[in-house]
Formats: C-alpha cells, structure tokens, sequence
C-alpha cells in the first residue's frame, strides 16, 4: 500500500458509461467513499445503475460479501444533476468519450467550480494527460505563474481496464505540469480500489494502449487480406496464447469506434505510418457496426 494517504472523502464521476459505472462501483465498494455520480443522459444513469445492482447482488449471492455491504456501497452512490453539485469533492475522475474538445471544456469547468486543492483525474486511454491539463489555467493567470502551475498540477490520468471490478490494473500517467502530490494521492485512491498500480509516461495511448492497439489493428488488417477467417484469428490467441479473448472479439467487446480513435490518436501522435488505423475499421464504424455496444461488430451479440 502507498504511504501517502488519498484523502478523498467524497468522489466524483463524471461518465456513466461502461467505464464510469465501473470506477464508481469499485469506490463504493471498495474504497468506501461516496460518490457522486453525473451524465447528461439521465437513460445512461439508470442503465449504469441497474448493472451496480446486478454485479452487487451477484456478489453477495456468491458470499464475496455481506448483503450489508453491498446495501451501504449502493447508498453511497448518488446521481447529481451537473459538475455544479461536485463543487466540494476531493477527486473527481472523468470517463466520458475519447474527445480532446470535450474533455479541455470539462476540466475547465471542473478548474472554475471544484475546490483549488480538489484532484482532476481523467479515464483517458489514449489522449494526452499534458494536453488536458493546459486547459485548467484560470483567467488572466498563464501556464508558468504559481497559480496555472497549481492548477493544472492536479491533473493527472487513471487509467482503468473494463470490466473495472474484474481487471485488476490501473494505469497512472501524470502530465509534464502533474504534481508529485498529485500522483501519489492518486495512486493511493487506486490502490484503496485494490487496484495494482503500473505507470506510464504520457505518450500516446500510453504503454496499454501502444501496444494493445496496433495488435487489434493488425489482426483486422489480417482479416481484411484474407490471412485467415474471424475465428481462426480469435481462436489462435485463446488457445495459442492462452488469451481470454481473441483480438477480434477484445475489440467487439471495448467498441470499435473506441479503438479507432486510440488508433487515430497513435497515428496522428506519432506521425508513424505503423499506426494507421485499418479501412476495414474505419468503415465498420461509419456503418455504426460498432461492437458489443451496437449489437454488431465482427460478431453479432447472438452469435456464440
Ligand atoms: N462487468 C463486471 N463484471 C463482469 C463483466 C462486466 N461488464 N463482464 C464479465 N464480468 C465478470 C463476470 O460476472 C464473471 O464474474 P464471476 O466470476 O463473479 O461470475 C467474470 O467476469 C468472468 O466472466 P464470465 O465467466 O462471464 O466470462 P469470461 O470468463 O469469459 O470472462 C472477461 C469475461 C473477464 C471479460 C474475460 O473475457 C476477459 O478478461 N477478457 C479480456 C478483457 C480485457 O482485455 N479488458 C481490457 C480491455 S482494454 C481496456 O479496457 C483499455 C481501454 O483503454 C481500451
């Protein structure tokens, strides 16, 4: 266990998401913090909530835990209405879409309503921690003086694996602006999670997504020329590699349009033409055939 105490005494979620629901159920549960979580669909909330109530039940019917602690990790769970009613939160983490614009207007909003000292934790996979912590310089303050080296010193990236409570790791990147405060206090949040830590320099798609990333695109480039079917790819990782999932079906199940923009990131970050994102996956995701999360990807949810 770290030695720097966390520190977080309540927490909040932005994303409602796979991804969200996920990291606010292990700090429920796990952490014992409250959390506070937010989505502007109020349909995505539910939906999120209605899998904390499965995966606790399933829990406590299979004696991982008491029926009282999975009724008090529920009660810790609250849906608010906006980053407004985060104002006093010691760590908010943000696991919304894989979008630069989106993510620079969250934190700054998160810079002007949550409190100075408050951690800015984001769920990125791919885009850069450095980058988003740009966007918390307050008005009229820049990047070098105290108060924007402050600010965007409390930015840092947590990165968590899907599903959160089956995956055992997190990912901890800091910007070139992160503080060492920052990370640790980080870092102690995740390991309270019971999560290993593995860190990672802010490059593209840090180390997870570098190498995880250019496999699943090659195995849709092999799939694409022909080297071999959909279920011989899959079934030489799970039997040859002892995968629990083929490259095909990892990336049905993480959705596609995820994995290209990871993939377009690693291109355009890099300028390497290693990384550029395979045809087929681009028009599999102008089809909308995005994986698990449609109903169709290089699997229908109903096939095997
Ligand atoms: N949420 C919570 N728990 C889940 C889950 C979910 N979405 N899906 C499966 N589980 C649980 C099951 O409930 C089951 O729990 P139990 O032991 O209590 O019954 C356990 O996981 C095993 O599930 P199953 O028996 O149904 O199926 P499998 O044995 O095939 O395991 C799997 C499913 C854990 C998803 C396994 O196939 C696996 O590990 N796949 C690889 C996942 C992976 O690589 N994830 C990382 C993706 S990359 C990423 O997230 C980074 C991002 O930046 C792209």
């Amino acid at each position: 266990m770290s030695v720097i105490a966390h520190g977080i005494k309540t927490l909040g979620v932005l994303g409602a998401g796979q991804m969200g629901t996920g990291i606010a159920l292990v700090s429920a549960l796990r952490a014992k913090v409250p959390v506070l979580i937010h989505d502007r669909s109020r349909d995505q909330v539910s939906k999120g909530l209605s899998l904390v109530d499965k995966l606790l039940a399933k829990d406590v019917t299979k004696g991982r835990i008491q029926q009282s602690e999975a009724n008090e990790a529920r009660e810790r769970l609250r849906i608010v209405d906006g980053i407004e009613a985060m104002r006093d939160v010691d760590m908010v983490i943000e696991a919304v879409s894989e979008n630069l614009d989106l993510k620079r207007t969250l934190f700054k909003s998160f810079a002007e309503t949550l409190r100075p000292d408050a951690i800015l934790a984001t769920n990125t996979s791919s885009i850069s921690i450095t980058k988003i912590a740009a966007a918390v310089i307050p008005n009229g303050q820049t990047a070098a003086s105290e108060e924007g080296r402050a600010s965007s010193g409390r930015v840092v990236g947590l990165h968590f694996f899907n599903p959160v409570p089956v995956m055992k790791l997190v990912e901890l990147i800091a910007g070139v602006q992160t503080h060492k405060d920052t990370l640790g206090r980080a870092r102690a949040f995740a390991e309270a999670c019971r999560k290993e830590v593995a860190v990672s320099n802010d490059v593209p798609g840090f180390v997870s997504n570098a190498l995880l990333m250019p496999f699943i695109n090659e195995a849709i480039m092999c799939l694409e020329k022909g080297t071999a079917s959909r279920d011989d790819i899959d079934k030489t990782f799970r039997l040859g590699m002892n995968h629990p999932m083929g490259p095909l079906q990892l990336a049905d199940f993480i959705g596609l349009d995820t994995c290209l923009s990871i993939q377009q990131t690693l291109y355009t970050g890099t300028s390497d033409s290693k990384y550029r994102p395979s045809i087929l996956l681009e028009r599999m995701v102008d089809a909308q055939w995005l994986g698990r999360k449609s109903g169709k990807g290089f699997y229908e949810n109903n096939d095997a």
